[in-house]
């Protein structure tokens, strides 16, 4: 681990460069962070390194480097496989270390984490986002942090660098939940909308139209606003959250509720819906292709007849 002296910025270590990954590191470069950078799939580390990242070979490498260490990975299987073994972050951590652990995951999970790594001396805070793209290019995340107090004030200045606001819920574990309750509202509003949207389609209003009535009503909200490229034109725009890992969110979701005696009846139909659109093969694309699932059952429904 690097000296974290007087003013000096801390030496941030980042695992997982994927679609919200990437950015997060681009914004802590620019911030003018040293930053160590792993990944699965290495090729994703080169651009960094010509950047001036150092890449490390392991998760536990890079939790050796860094006074902190982010993980932005996809979801529960694919912490455990950065965190756990000899090559894991918590095999690289050691007393006094500090870990951001940022992607989606169940609370239990976070709460497991943060034990394992004070086992060792070290501290890690669950620290989930919400925003998609846009927010992380723009280091506008809102954070969800969970965990001890003088650790989230210690994290702060990283966490400043990649977002707007950085919430301290309560203890470990708060910040994942937190994150499955403003995901949960996105997967089920995501749902509602496809469906009025078509249905307003099929009723001889132009798509473009109907949203622009629905953000200007009642119930608008920065989603339909944020979303209406989206919805307007699927094919024309960049995937910013699959629906492979809106899913995994409802199912934790879900769980959320189980272990909190709370039936999560509009989560659960949202994940369903979710298991028809990756069924009809949108895993990989944006969430915004449920409209087209409904649009596509519609017109096989008007066919039929
Ligand atoms: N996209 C969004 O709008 C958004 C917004 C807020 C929060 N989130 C959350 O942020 C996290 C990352 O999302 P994303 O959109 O960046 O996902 P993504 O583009 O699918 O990237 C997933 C990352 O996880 C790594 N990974 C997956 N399985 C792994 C495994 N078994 N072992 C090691 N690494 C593994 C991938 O490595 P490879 O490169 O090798 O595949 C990649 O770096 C997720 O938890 C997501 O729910 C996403």
């Amino acid at each position: 681990m690097s000296e974290q002296a007087g003013s000096q910025r801390p030496h941030v270590g980042f695992i997982g460069l994927g679609r919200m990954g990437r950015p997060m590191v681009d914004n802590l470069l620019a911030a003018g962070f040293q930053v160590t950078v792993h990944n699965r799939t290495r090729e994703r580390c080169e651009p960094f390194a010509a950047r001036g990242a150092r890449i490390a070979d392991t998760p536990a490498d890079v939790a050796r480097d860094a006074d902190v260490t982010i993980t932005m990975v996809a979801d529960g299987p694919a912490a455990e496989a950065v965190y756990v073994g000899p090559d894991g972050v918590l095999a690289g951590l050691g007393p006094g270390g500090l870990v951001l652990e940022m992607s989606t995951i169940g609370p239990e999970l976070a709460r497991s984490l943060a034990e394992r790594a004070a086992e060792r001396g070290a501290q890690l805070l669950d620290a989930p986002v919400s925003g998609s793209i846009p927010a992380a290019r723009a280091a506008q995340l809102v954070v969800m942090v969970g965990g001890d107090a003088a650790a989230v004030e210690r994290a702060r200045p990283v966490l400043a660098a990649l977002s707007r606001e950085q919430h301290h819920m309560g203890p470990a574990g708060t910040g994942a939940a937190m994150k499955l309750a403003v995901n949960a509202l996105i997967g089920v509003t995501n749902l509602a909308l496809s469906e009025v949207l078509v249905a307003a389609e099929r009723s001889g209003i132009a798509r473009a139209q109907a949203l622009d009535v629905l953000a200007d009503s009642a119930i608008g909200s920065p989603y339909i606003t944020y979303k209406r490229e989206a919805f307007l034109d699927p094919d024309a725009v960049e995937v910013f959250f699959t629906v492979r890992l809106m899913k995994k969110d409802m199912r934790l979701a879900v769980d959320l509720g189980r272990s909190t005696d709370v039936p999560m009846l509009s989560v659960a139909l949202a994940d369903e819906a979710l298991t028809l659109a990756a069924a009809s093969g949108y895993g990989e694309d944006d969430v915004v292709r449920m409209a087209d699932v409904l649009r596509a059952r519609a017109e096989a429904l008007e066919a039929s007849r």
